[in-house]
């Protein structure tokens, strides 16, 4: 069967993005990265990608009017690859309203918090700051809103005594690296299905949408 085509959003260093990449080396994985698209042109992803034999492009945002018109210029590089699914991955730029729209249900994002808690950026030192004694990881299809939309897996790490944000994002994407491959698996497999906010993952075992990890 033909593999869905996938294109990674970075903005930089893109170690989910190398992640999704391992992953496909796997003959029965279902997927394959057909792009990369970066909106800043020196992403050291970028080179990774390149590194693995896969098309890259950058598209600087700078030499844009207007959001939309960026996002309109992303759209079509990822057509012209015939992505089915867009997966955002460390990808920092806000995007209009009209990308998701666009890709209604065919856009993921990885987030390094247990959604809904801490959105947005500096999330490793917002849960320490908190308190919290969990945190974690969060694939959700993507919406107009930021970080929020349906969720569709998490993964679980304990915040531990002594963390600084470093070692908490250390210890979070450790786990990023198994969750996103894991949730590209199943929507290539056509498993996910949404209504409003909850998704439900056909024909995988009770629980499989929560990791665990107690790892320091
Ligand atoms: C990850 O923590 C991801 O969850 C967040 O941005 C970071 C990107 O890291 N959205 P990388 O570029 O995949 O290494």
């Amino acid at each position: 069967m033909a593999k869905l085509k996938v294109g990674v959003l970075i903005s930089g260093r893109g170690s989910n993005m190398a992640a999704l990449i391992a992953a496909t080396k796997a003959a029965d994985y279902p997927a394959e990265i057909a792009v990369v698209v970066s909106n800043v042109a020196d992403a050291a992803g970028l080179k990774t990608a390149q590194e693995a034999g896969i098309a890259t492009a950058a598209i600087p945002h700078k030499g844009f009017p207007d959001r939309e018109s960026f996002d309109r210029a992303v759209s079509a590089e990822l057509e012209k690859h015939g992505v089915g699914l867009v997966a955002l991955a460390g990808f920092l730029r806000i995007q209009s309203p009209w990308f998701p729209a666009h890709w209604q249900d065919r856009i993921v994002n990885i987030h390094p918090s247990l959604l809904p808690a801490f959105p947005g950026l500096h999330v490793q030192q917002q849960a320490i700051d908190a308190g919290a004694r969990i945190s974690g990881c969060t694939v959700h299809f993507v919406t107009a809103e930021l970080d929020s939309g349906p969720i569709i897996a998490q993964a679980a790490v304990p915040v531990l005594p002594g963390d600084t944000a470093d070692t908490l994002a250390a210890r979070i994407l450790r786990q990023e690296h198994r969750l996103y491959p894991m949730v590209v698996r199943w929507f290539a497999e056509g498993r996910l299905s949404v209504a409003g906010a909850q998704v439900t993952v056909a024909g995988v075992p009770k629980g499989a949408t929560l990791l665990f990890s107690a790892e320091p």
